[in-house]
């Protein structure tokens, strides 16, 4: 791995002090036997972390995860959760650099509205590790950790085809011909993650528009029509309160299906579409619904047969990703990168560790969720974490 000179003038000072560590490329390696090995590299370096709300339970989970990882192996951590609030976020970070963090990771709100942040961060030779969201326009962001983003939007499209009936139970195409209706949401567009979501997830229901087994009932299909700013809960009923009016004659038209890249996006369409009635169940006539995060209230409903599938991204992996890019950076290396060509924020390719995902569905959410300690058993039947 090679090294990063630049990175390694911010945190000469810190390391120093709990390293000593050596300006070879090998120093690292010495610096960690010579001081015990694990939590050696970690001492008189804090962590800034950078959380973007505490609305949504995988934010919360994510900053804990981060947190308790980072403390057990022995850094400071300077943990703050933004509200959804830029300007908040933005001067959090300011705080951060002003109180000598000698790393930042980033969950940004916009992910455009941090240069001014970071470039100060990197003149300051502070690594910056965007987390989860990639930061765009700027070239002070030095490492991206994530989930493999395509490829959740594509199984979010593969959840909604499986519970139309269109692919099997191992995601092969049925035989089925027959039409159904849709609408398609997507995320907010201030988030990168949203157009990867949108792009796999429309690239894979495109064979199905086109030949006319689906049908969008509304037409509205571009991502920025289609969008939900901040991700928001009640901007999502709202939409599909006026979709319902337009174009579903109050509720009294089919709609099959409902495409969905966020839990508490599906809650707001569900709550939409039972004021309508539409029923409380898929049972009941309740349309297919797709999500993301397996955010417990939402686990519930898969359970009780409200909402069809989510996708499982283990907050616990990313922050071990987080972690060990710290770690390095602590140590003066580069993280090791599992993708060096996906994420270009506008500026440059940022290397990335992308993370795998897996679609949630009534069948596999015990073995998934519950035997994997994300939630118990309890959590899942009272849709409360604990
Ligand atoms: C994350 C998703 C999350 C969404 C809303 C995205 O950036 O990748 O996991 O559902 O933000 O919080």
């Amino acid at each position: 791995m090679k090294r990063n000179g630049m990175r390694m003038i911010a945190l000469t000072g810190a390391v120093a002090l709990g390293l000593g560590l050596a300006g070879c490329s090998s120093g690292a390696d010495e610096a960690a036997s010579s001081n015990g090995g694990d939590g050696a590299a970690a001492e008189d370096i804090t962590v800034g972390v950078a959380m973007p709300t505490e609305t949504s339970e995988r934010w919360i989970a994510d900053g804990e995860a981060v947190e308790s990882q980072l403390e057990e192996a022995g850094y400071d951590v300077d943990l703050q959760f933004a509200n959804d609030d830029i300007p908040r976020q933005q001067q959090q970070l300011d705080q951060m650099i002003t109180n000598g963090a000698d790393i930042l990771v980033v969950a940004s709100i916009d992910g455009t509205a941090l240069a001014a942040q970071l470039e100060n961060a990197a003149a300051k030779g502070i690594p910056v590790i965007a987390y989860d969201r990639l930061i765009n326009d700027t070239e002070a962001v030095d490492f991206y950790v994530t989930f493999d983003n395509y490829q959740v939007g594509v199984q979010q499209a593969q959840s909604l085809l499986r519970g139309l009936g269109y692919l099997d139970e191992n995601y092969e195409e049925t035989d089925l011909t027959d039409e159904k209706i849709i609408e398609i949401f997507s995320g907010s567009p201030d988030d990168n993650n949203a157009t990867f979501f949108y792009n796999g997830a429309m690239d894979t229901l495109k064979p199905f528009l086109e030949d006319g087994r689906l049908t969008i009932g509304s037409g509205q299909e571009d991502f920025d029509t289609v969008s939900t700013l901040r991700w928001d809960q009640a901007t999502a009923q709202r939409r599909m309160e006026d979709l319902i009016t337009s174009t579903y004659d109050g509720g009294s038209k089919p709609l099959d299906g409902v495409l969905s890249p966020f839990d508490g996006i599906s809650r707001g369409v569900i709550t939409a579409l039972e004021n309508a009635g539409y029923g409380f169940s898929m049972e009941e006539g309740l349309p297919v619904l797709s999500g993301q995060d397996a955010e417990i209230a939402s686990v519930k409903l898969i359970n009780d047969g409200v909402q069809y599938a989510t996708i499982f991204k283990d907050t616990r992996k990313l922050a071990s990703q987080a972690v060990a890019a710290a770690t390095s950076y602590a140590e003066g290396e580069d993280p090791e990168a599992n993708d060096t060509e996906t994420y270009d924020n506008g500026v440059k390719v940022v290397p990335s560790f992308l993370l795998e995902s897996d679609i949630v569905t009534a069948d596999n959410l015990s073995e998934l969720l519950v035997d994997s300690e994300y939630w118990t058993e309890d959590e899942v039947a009272s849709g409360v974490a604990e």
